[in-house]
C-alpha cells in the first residue's frame, strides 16, 4: 500500500502523528457530507426509502470490514456512551459478583459499569499493569487472565489500551470468559479500522466503536455489532423506527410491540442520519477498499525503524507482540525530560498526545517515512541534549 495523503487535506507545514485524537477528513467524505447537507434544501429527495436504504447499506459494509455474518446486528450509534448504555441496561449482575475492566480504561467504558455495580451491589475490578519494565504486555495479559473468576460476569476492554496501545488478547480473555459465563464487551474505537477484527473468531456480545478516529468517519456518529446475549433484551430508548414494520409510515400509530430483527431494538432514534451516514459510509467503504490488514501493515512499516531508534536512545515501547503499530506509547527514561520533549516537538509542529509518563503516537495512511523521521529526530536530540548538558 502506498501512502495516501493525496486523499486529504493535511496542512504540509504540520506533522500530524494524531489519528487516536480524531483522523483528519477524507476528501470523499467531506464530500458525501456536503452532498448530505445539500439534500435538504428540497424535501422531496429525501424519501421515505432513504430513512432505511443508507443505514442498512453501511451495516453490510461494516459487517464486511469486522467479519460480521449478520448484517442486523450492526447499529447506528452516536457514541461509545451510548453503546455501552444498551449493554448496561440488559447486563444480569447481582450482588457480590464483579465486571472487570483494566487500568486507567476509556470513561465511556467504565462510568455505565460503575452505576451498574453500585445500583446491584456488585463490584468493578481493576486490572493494573504490572510494575515491570519488560515483557509489561504480556504479564498484563496474563494477570487478566488469571482474575477472571466465576463471579465475574463481563470484561469490558479495548483491543488495545487507548493510551499506549498495549494489546490484549482478545481471544484468550474470550476462551476465559466463556468458561465462566461472563460477557466480553470490547469497545474498538482505538483499533477498529486500522487493526483487523474477526467477529467470527472473537465472538464478542458487544463490539462498540466511535467513529470518527480509525474509521475516518465524522464526529457524533459510530457503530455498534451486538451478539446473541442480547437478543431479546431492552433498549435504553423506544424509538419508533425500531418497531417492526416502521417501514409502513402510514401505519405508525398502529402501534407495534415488536422490534424489527436482530440488534435493531438497539439503534439510535433517527439514525437516518442524512449527513452523517453517508459520511461515515463512505469512509467505511474506502477503508475496505484498502484493506484493514494492509492499514497495519503500512503502519508497521512506517515505524519499524524508528521504534528501534527509540529504543536504542533509552525510551521504551512495548514489545511487538503487546502492541499495535498503529498507536503505540513511547515511555521516557530517567534521563529524559517530558517539558523539553513537548515543546522540542511543538517547535517542530509535530502533533502527538501525552498521557501519563508515555508519549502516544499514532500514525495511519496519510502518513510519509519523512514524517516519523523527523519525529525521531527530535526524541533521540532531546536525549543527547540532556546527556550532554553538564550536571550542576
Ligand atoms: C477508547 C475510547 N473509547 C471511546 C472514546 C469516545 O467515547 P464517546 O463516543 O462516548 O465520547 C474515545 C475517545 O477518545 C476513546 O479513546
Amino acid at each position: 500500500m502506498n501512502c495516501k495523503k493525496s486523499e486529504f487535506q493535511l496542512d504540509p507545514s504540520v506533522t500530524y502523528l494524531n489519528c487516536a485524537y480524531m483522523s483528519p477528513q477524507l476528501n470523499r467524505v467531506e464530500e458525501a457530507g456536503i452532498e448530505g447537507v445539500r439534500r435538504k434544501r428540497n424535501p422531496i429527495n429525501i424519501s421515505g426509502e432513504l430513512f432505511f436504504s443508507e443505514t442498512e447499506e453501511l451495516r453490510r459494509e461494516y459487517a464486511t470490514l469486522i467479519n460480521a455474518r449478520d448484517p442486523k446486528r450492526i447499529v447506528v450509534i452516536p457514541s461509545v456512551s451510548y453503546g455501552m448504555a444498551n449493554v448496561a441496561r440488559n447486563l444480569p449482575l447481582s450482588k457480590g459478583e464483579n465486571i472487570m475492566v483494566v487500568d486507567e480504561q476509556f470513561p465511556s467504558n467504565i462510568y455505565p459499569w460503575r452505576r451498574l455495580a453500585d445500583e446491584n451491589d456488585a463490584d468493578i475490578i481493576t486490572i493494573t499493569p504490572p510494575e515491570t519494565k519488560k515483557k509489561r504486555g504480556k504479564k498484563w495479559n496474563e494477570k487478566i487472565l488469571k482474575s477472571i473468576t466465576p463471579k465475574t460476569k463481563m470484561v469490558a476492554i479495548g483491543n488495545i489500551h487507548w493510551a499506549d496501545g498495549t494489546l490484549f488478547n482478545l481471544k484468550a480473555i474470550r476462551e476465559r470468559t466463556r468458561d465462566v459465563g461472563a460477557w466480553l464487551v470490547i469497545d474498538g474505537t482505538q483499533s477498529v479500522g486500522a487493526l483487523p477484527f474477526d467477529v467470527q473468531e472473537i465472538e464478542p456480545d458487544a463490539l462498540v466503536c466511535a467513529g470518527y478516529k480509525w474509521l475516518m468517519g465524522p464526529y457524533s456518529i459510530g457503530l455498534a455489532y451486538y451478539g446473541p446475549a442480547l437478543d431479546g433484551g431492552t433498549p435504553v430508548e423506544e424509538n419508533w423506527i425500531n418497531r417492526y414494520e416502521s417501514e409502513n409510515f402510514a401505519g405508525l400509530v398502529s402501534y407495534n410491540d415488536s422490534y424489527q430483527p436482530g440488534a435493531l431494538r438497539y439503534e439510535v432514534g433517527e439514525h437516518s442520519n442524512f449527513i452523517l451516514v453517508p459520511m461515515i459510509l463512505t469512509a467505511v467503504r474506502q477503508l475496505n477498499s484498502w484493506g484493514i490488514d494492509n492499514i497495519q501493515a503500512y503502519c508497521r512499516e512506517l515505524i519499524s525503524e524508528s521504534v528501534e531508534k527509540l529504543l536504542d536512545a533509552g525510551y521504551r515501547i512495548e514489545d511487538p507482540d503487546y502492541r499495535a503499530s498503529h498507536l503505540f506509547g513511547v515511555r521516557l527514561s530517567e534521563d529524559h525530560s517530558m517539558e523539553a520533549i513537548k515543546s522540542a516537538l511543538e517547535k517542530e509542529n509535530i502533533v502527538v498526545s501525552f498521557r501519563g509518563d508515555s508519549i502516544r503516537v499514532s500514525p495511519n495512511v496519510y502518513n510519509t517515512g519523512d514524517e516519523i523521521d523527523i519525529l525521531t529526530e527530535v526524541l533521540i536530540s532531546q536525549g543527547r541534549d540532556l546527556l550532554n548538558t553538564p550536571s550542576q
